[in-house]
């Protein structure tokens, strides 16, 4: 898994390196809508050509779970969970953070995870029984023990208002109750921040397998914990997500499950 981990980061990479030429030169006429403030353009799907012929050859018996759709996705086996360009909006407007998500999982369980920063040209990593890295760098959560001692990520959702009255009073309580909240349009990213310490927490819904895979297993591996907003593992594929350091969870969690599951 190792071998195969530092061959994604290749890949990761290159598709991170075309993304940041095409932005020097990237015109906003290129965005196409794919529905209610979500875009893409050529950028994020030429991304992802790359990334899938790429892996292709290095795992070819894998499936792909990807963002902009190709590939197909094989039951039970092994899939590649793919974000060509997590952060669009960013991207279009210009500014960071951006990254390139790539993580791998064999039935339900993570075999490893690459997020590449852009901007940075951060590289966060981790396989199997592995520790996590940031460019060769181990990496571990923070230590932060209480909710007033956190630095607190978020995502606002781009189209599923519905929980949104929830939502802001978390804002408020976390506000008046922590360092602070942060969005900084990449989930990826938030991830691969509680994974080394700048983040202490991470919280979101209406988030996809491919915008969360990567990151939540290199916050497992790097000594943190994730769960949706009930303390289960329904973080995948269940659209809601918890992220944190194992100090700090049990707390963080009863926050965002009281403002979150109340109806
Ligand atoms: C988005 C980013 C953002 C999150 C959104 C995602 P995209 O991914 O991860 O931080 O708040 O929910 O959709 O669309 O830029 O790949
Ligand atoms: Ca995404
Ligand atoms: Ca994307």
């Amino acid at each position: 898994m190792e071998n195969i981990c530092k061959k994604v980061i290749n890949i990761a990479q290159e598709a991170g390196n075309f993304i940041r030429t095409e932005r020097k030169s990237f015109d906003s006429g290129n965005v196409e809508t794919k529905g209610v403030h979500d875009y893409v353009s050529y950028v994020d799907k030429r991304a992802e050509d790359i990334i899938i012929e790429k892996l292709g050859l290095l795992l070819p018996e894998a499936g792909f779970i990807a963002e902009e759709g190709t590939g197909s996705k094989k039951e039970g086996g092994l899939n590649w969970v793919i974000d060509p360009l997590d952060g669009t909006t960013n991207f279009i407007h210009g500014m960071p953070p951006f990254s390139v998500s790539i993580g791998l999982i064999d039935g339900k369980e993570m075999m490893l995870g690459v997020v590449y920063e852009v901007n940075l040209d951060e590289c966060f990593y981790s396989w199997k029984d592995a520790h996590a890295y940031l460019n060769g760098e181990k990496i571990r959560v923070s230590d932060a023990k209480r909710v007033s001692d956190s630095l607190i990520a978020t995502g606002f959702p781009y189209t599923e208002f519905k929980r949104m009255k929830p939502f802001l009073k978390s804002f408020q309580y976390f506000m008046e109750n922590s360092h602070g909240l942060r969005r900084l349009g990449s989930a990826a990213v938030d991830l691969s921040y509680v994974a080394c310490g700048r983040f202490d927490a991470f919280y979101e819904y209406g988030l996809s397998p491919w915008d969360v895979a990567a990151g939540a297993f290199i916050v497992k591996q790097a000594g943190g914990k994730i769960s949706d907003f009930s303390g289960g593992d329904g973080f995948l594929f269940g659209g809601e997500l918890i992220a944190s350091n194992g100090f700090v969870y049990d707390e963080f969690k009863a926050d965002v499950e009281r403002f979150m599951k109340a109806d």
